[in-house]
């Protein structure tokens, strides 16, 4: 019997060789993404989210706006044409968890930030069919009615810190102040602009 009739007749022998192989390549693919600068790095210009974004971004993930919205471009032409400069790894060192999705209900929201006026924001997220009558995307009236949540934005940006974004102390201390007065729909409107700015080339 041939070396390779005994391993394809050999159940057992086949399983042990193939998570063998199956480990061995993906090892060799993942292990180096977490040495290479390109991946572990911040883009130049890249900030992390300031209070009120970051306020903002607990509004995306609680409405769950990722389950129709990706933030991921990839690098084809159909995309890049569409929104813009394909997503790097260096930009989302400071998201934490990453809200790349994996369904396009709705666009891509990666480029959006600087896209539209925050009155456009104010009147889409309002109700949508207000200035897209096609569309299917469902209104949050309530943002607007909502003061922006400040109990946790201190201790939120503290553990951040500890993570690597690096917030200065004066940063974490006022940030209170920045939600002072600001509604739930402002902290999302901030989100959404400044989302994918730091790589400029656009459209
Ligand atoms: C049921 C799916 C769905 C959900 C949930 C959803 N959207 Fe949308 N969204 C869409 C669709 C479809 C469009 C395209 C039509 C339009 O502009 O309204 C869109 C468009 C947008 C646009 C304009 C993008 C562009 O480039 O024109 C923004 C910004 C946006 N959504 C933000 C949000 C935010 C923020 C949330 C969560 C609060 C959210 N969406 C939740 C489906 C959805």
């Amino acid at each position: 019997m041939s070396g390779h009739e005994k391993v394809e007749k050999n159940l057992g022998l086949l399983l042990i060789l193939l998570v063998l192989v199956i480990s061995v390549g993906g090892l060799v693919q993942i292990v180096p993404l977490f040495f290479q600068k390109s991946t572990t790095e911040a883009v130049s210009g890249l900030k992390p989210y300031s209070a009120l974004e970051l306020a903002g971004r607990d509004i995306y993930v609680r409405e769950n706006c990722n389950v129709c919205h990706s933030q991921m471009i990839r690098p084809f032409r159909a995309e890049t044409e569409r929104y813009g400069h394909y997503s790097v790894a260096g930009e989302f060192v400071y998201d934490r968890p990453f809200l790349w999705g994996s369904k396009r209900t709705g666009p891509d929201l990666h480029r959006v930030g600087g896209r539209y006026s925050d009155d456009w924001h104010r009147v889409h997220m309002i109700n949508p069919r207000d200035v897209v009558p096609e569309s299917i995307m469902p209104g949050y009236p309530w943002l607007e009615d909502t003061p922006a949540d400040a109990t946790h934005i201190k201790k939120k940006m503290s553990v951040l810190r500890t993570l690597g974004h690096p917030y200065t102390e004066a940063e974490i201390e006022e940030a209170p102040k920045a939600l002072e007065n600001k509604t739930e729909m402002d902290a999302l409107i901030a989100y959404l602009q400044g989302l994918g700015t730091s790589i400029k080339a656009r459209r």
